[in-house]
């Protein structure tokens, strides 16, 4: 059944586990995550962004989720819209069935300079207040993603960006975390611990210097009831590089989220846990075999099969790891 965030992250901080929220894009991820959750037991959040929507369509992710909601009638899924950009997006996300949705002012409009205080309080109090009349849930950040190795300026692509973040944007400030909440009433609050999205984020296993989970236990110390998000939360796991390596690709060496990091964050408060880039590996890692292996071969079955099967086991393991597994 298609349940709320709110609902989903209650009965999560109740029972104190974590939920992944896998990104979906297409029928095949959809799937992937599905079996992963009905197999695990698991409640799940499918989240998808505005690529997504523009990739897949809105007609089609909104039939996608209906299909796969009433395959699987035991598993509780929260339908997610990730990094919503503005109030519009917000809304129609909400018109296609969509049952949570983060509303991201932490960066402006154009989803890349980071905003001020003013702007993203305004603009996500907004949403909260059109979100709750239909009983929709809302996620917010305050913070900005990004690597303290780089200074924020890495992409996902593992090149600098245009327009440096300063240090202090780069790790949510606790104080203003709390005056966040009482100014938005979210449902749930992304914070800006040092991650970043995509596969670059750390050049080395990250310590405490760059992966400040030090700032997720003082937001969780004053603010205990809140649900706190972690993005850029992939593990970037050494054997999908590898397999990506192995057959052609060219991944350069990188460290993600160790998953005993987000263990501890989920100790103190942490209940939604961001990953696309895992999944994308464990997919293209899939395909590349297949294909590199059977030349010959063009029935995309033959690799969206296997890949199929290789993101459902990353998907699996994420739903042990975090606790998720045994709940629905
Ligand atoms: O926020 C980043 C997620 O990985 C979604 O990525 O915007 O390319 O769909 P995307
Ligand atoms: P990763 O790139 O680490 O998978 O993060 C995904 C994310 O935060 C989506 O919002
Ligand atoms: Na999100
Ligand atoms: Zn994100």
């Amino acid at each position: 059944a298609r349940i709320t965030l709110r609902q989903l992250l209650d009965h999560a901080a109740e029972h104190g586990y974590g939920v992944p929220a896998f990104n979906m894009n297409n029928m095949e991820q959809g799937l992937a995550i599905m079996e992963a959750a009905e197999e695990t037991k698991s409640p799940v959040i499918l989240q998808a962004s505005r690529g997504a929507r523009a990739y897949a369509n809105d007609v089609v992710l909104a039939k996608l989720i209906d299909a796969l909601v009433e395959i699987h009638p035991d598993i509780p899924v929260c339908m997610h819209l990730d990094h919503g950009n503005n109030e519009a997006t917000c809304v129609t996300a909400i018109q296609y069935g969509f049952t949570s949705v983060m509303m991201d002012g932490s960066l402006k409009e154009d989803g890349k300079s980071p905003a001020d205080y003013s702007y993203n309080s305004g603009i996500t109090r907004r949403v909260v207040d059109m979100a709750h009349w239909g009983g929709v849930s809302v996620e917010g950040e305050i913070g900005v993603l990004g690597s303290l190795e780089s200074g924020g300026g890495e992409q996902e692509d593992g090149h600098g960006v245009e327009g440096a973040i300063s240090h202090d944007q780069l790790l949510t400030d606790p104080v203003q975390a709390e005056q966040f909440v009482r100014d938005t009433h979210v449902d749930a609050l992304a914070v800006a611990m040092g991650t970043s999205h995509g596969a670059y984020k750390f050049s080395r296993k990250p310590d405490g210097a760059v992966l400040a989970m030090n700032v997720i236990e003082e937001i969780h110390r004053r603010l205990p009831n809140m649900h706190l998000v972690m993005h850029g939360s992939s593990s970037v796991p050494e054997d999908l590089q590898e397999i990506i390596n192995k057959y052609g690709g060219q991944m350069k060496p990188t460290w993600g989220v160790p998953v005993e990091e987000i263990q501890r964050g989920i100790k103190h408060g942490v209940r939604k846990i961001n990953i696309d880039t895992d999944n994308r590996m464990a997919l293209t890692g899939a395909i590349r075999k297949v294909l590199t292996e059977n030349p010959s071969e063009f029935d995309p079955r033959k690799y969206l099969t296997p890949a199929m099967a290789a993101m459902k086991k990353l998907c699996k393991e994420r739903f042990e790891q975090f606790g998720t597994a045994g709940n629905a």
